[in-house]
């Protein structure tokens, strides 16, 4: 493992004890409900967003332990968007993070419902963030704003409404930059921002890594469609195919396979650009080669 895995399983690590602190227990009443949450909150998956949190507060030179509360919150968000993604009504997965998907092994109502309940539970951890010395409320304001946006009809759910009534269709290129822009892209770039804002960011570095999420965002999504086609069910943990079995509109399908290599070329270069000037800059730029190169 070189340094920069290390260092993701390092912190991805610390970001599961602190999901196990923040969320309910697992035996909490009322059971199933607690159980589905668990079952998909630490089945794996690999933390990035919870990390950049963490990674870019350190960038702006506050430790990571500050915005933990944050990070966890955020990964609820992901893992809820994973649960109902997969729901029969949306893509109709069977396998998530190497297991059965939530709704396989716990039905469709408590899946749905375990969703819910981290989409909620998430904005209760993020607001402990104001708790922590050194962290200013407003600032903890500011992340509730942009993250409610980020994942809301400004973002992931406006991404993944076009998303679904794309499927089938004939899609511009306009409207897959939408759609990953929104349903991706938006929260791996809060993320960034969110963890820029709480240790004191500038108007101007949060712009810019704001930026760069969004660029980031854009090749992860590009990536991972290009996997649904290319990739290994094993590694992946998810299945490939889903795409064309739901005919979504897809990078892959909108560009081709040359036509997405030069994209990801484009977009990680911008995003290195970005970053170029900020010292300490060296896990973003491991960051964006690894979302580029990924496998899983
Ligand atoms: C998968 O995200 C969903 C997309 C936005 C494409 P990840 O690949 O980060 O999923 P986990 O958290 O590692 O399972
Ligand atoms: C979904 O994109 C992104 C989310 C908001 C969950 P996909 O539908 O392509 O994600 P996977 O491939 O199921 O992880
Ligand atoms: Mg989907
Ligand atoms: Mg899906
Ligand atoms: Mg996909």
């Amino acid at each position: 493992m070189n340094d920069f895995k290390k260092e993701l399983d390092f912190l991805g690590k610390i970001v599961e004890q602190e999901l196990a602190k923040l969320l309910p227990p697992k035996d909490e009443y009322p059971p199933k409900l607690h159980e589905a949450i668990h079952y998909s909150t630490f089945a794996g998956g690999k933390r990035l967003r919870p990390i950049m949190v963490m990674k870019a507060a350190e960038l702006f030179g506050m430790p990571y332990e500050k915005v933990i509360p944050t990070a966890c919150g955020i990964e609820m968000i992901h893992t809820y968007s994973l649960i109902h993604d997969d729901l029969p009504v949306m893509d109709d997965d069977d396998f998530r993070r190497g297991k059965p998907t939530c709704h396989k092994v716990y039905g469709e109502a408590v899946a749905l419902l375990a969703g819910d309940a981290l989409l909620t539970h998430a904005f209760a951890a993020i607001s402990k963030n104001s708790k922590i010395e050194g962290i200013c409320p407003n600032a903890v304001l500011d992340v509730i704003e942009k993250v409610s946006n980020a994942a809301g009809t400004y973002g992931m759910i406006g991404g993944q409404t076009v998303d679904i009534s794309s499927s089938g269709k004939a899609i511009d290129q306009d409207t897959i930059f939408y759609i990953s822009l929104h349903k991706t892209a938006a929260l791996i770039s809060v993320s960034l921002w969110s963890g820029a804002r709480l240790a004191g960011a500038s108007a101007k570095d949060l712009e810019t890594i704001k930026r760069f999420g969004e660029n980031i965002g854009l090749v992860f999504q590009i990536v991972d469609d290009i996997l649904d086609e290319k990739g290994d069910e094993k590694s992946l943990g998810k299945p490939i195919g889903s795409d064309a079995k739901n005919m979504k509109s897809t990078f892959f399908k909108v560009y081709g396979y040359a036509g997405c290599l030069d994209l990801i070329d484009k977009l990680s270069s911008e995003a290195k650009e970005l970053i170029s000037n900020y010292k300490n800059n060296n896990f973003f730029i491991q960051l964006t080669d690894f979302i580029v190169n990924r496998s899983y």
